[in-house]
């Protein structure tokens, strides 16, 4: 059939109308011009759309199959609209994220991949400990968020995508750099490099001694996982850190992976977002990238074998 969407749309408002007055006035043309739009549609169909008996206006049989088909196309076209608008969201659209502090060693890896496919999302990235997240998140400050343990008081939805192992760590010629299987307790004499209050890592470590009976005689505050391994490493004491902020010194064996019997922790990291929030379509792919894709995209170091 040779017809426009121009005379199906006309068409559609004179069959909801029923009347070629009111579809005139609504769609800002004259009556002549409504009629001739019908007529032509009538031409092209070969059979009348509307029957005027007195002065009111109905729908022939070939009329209501038209007003069938018309809905049809209307509604087709509207959600190819749709997917577009979300396409061109993501296309363009912003991503606002932020991050505990431990997990700014993985994330950009994961933007780097993400923007890779999609290179013309905006993102914005904010890089602050546990506390301050909570704060964000309480005030609908950003899109997403990844952490550790979502918290408790908040209506979350929070999705675990991969594991995150908290490991104590060591100058490569301390005494018990070489040992095996040490008890916790031994750790009690030594001093510890601990993050700061609100640290995510600090108040796992700190549950975790507790649990277990131990408390630390010992303990410096250092306000990020940096400023630990700089000072493990020279000698001022030790550390109890996530894993993925070791890649480097592992591999440089600057630091080692104490074999203490009851470590790692084991934590997961989490991406969350508020309740009931509405995910922009750029945030929700990041999510789904996220949750499907982060462990095969990054290359984080894994635990040593037990001896
Ligand atoms: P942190 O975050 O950098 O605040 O210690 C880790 C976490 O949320 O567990």
């Amino acid at each position: 059939m040779n017809l426009t969407l121009r005379q199906l749309n006309i068409f559609e408002a004179v069959a909801r109308h029923l009347s070629f007055t009111r579809a005139s006035k609504e769609l800002h043309l004259t009556q002549p011009a409504v009629s001739m739009q019908v007529k032509q549609l009538e031409d092209e169909v070969g059979l009348p759309l509307f029957e005027q008996v007195g002065k009111k206006v109905f729908l022939t049989e070939a009329g209501k199959e038209m007003q069938r088909y018309a809905a049809s196309i209307q509604a087709t076209l509207a959600e190819a609209g749709q997917v577009f608008d979300e396409m061109r969201g993501l296309e363009r659209g912003r991503l606002h994220i932020s991050v505990a502090s431990t997990a700014n060693y993985f994330v950009p890896q994961l933007l780097a991949s993400f923007c890779q496919r999609y290179p013309h999302v905006h993102i914005s990235l904010d890089v602050t400990n546990r506390h301050r997240l909570l704060d964000a998140l309480a005030a609908n400050e950003t899109d997403l968020v990844i952490m550790g343990k979502p918290p408790g008081n908040m209506e979350l939805v929070a999705e675990s995508f991969m594991d995150n192992p908290l490991v104590a760590i060591a100058p490569p010629n301390h005494p018990l750099a070489n040992s095996r299987n040490i008890p916790l307790k031994r750790l009690q004499e030594e001093t510890f490099l601990v993050r700061e209050k609100g640290s995510g890592t600090r108040s796992a470590t700190e549950r975790f001694f507790l649990e277990h009976g131990v408390a630390l005689s010992s303990t410096m505050e250092m306000s990020s996982s940096e400023a630990i391994k700089q000072g493990v490493e020279a000698g001022l004491g030790f550390g109890l850190l996530s894993l993925h902020t070791l890649e480097m010194e592992l591999e440089l064996k600057r630091l080692v992976i104490l074999d203490v019997r009851e470590l790692p922790i084991l934590r997961k990291w989490y991406i969350m977002h508020r309740s009931g929030k509405r995910l922009s379509a750029v945030a929700q792919s990041f999510k789904d990238f996220v949750l499907s894709e982060a462990v095969s995209i990054l290359n984080l170091p894994s635990l040593p074998k037990r001896k």
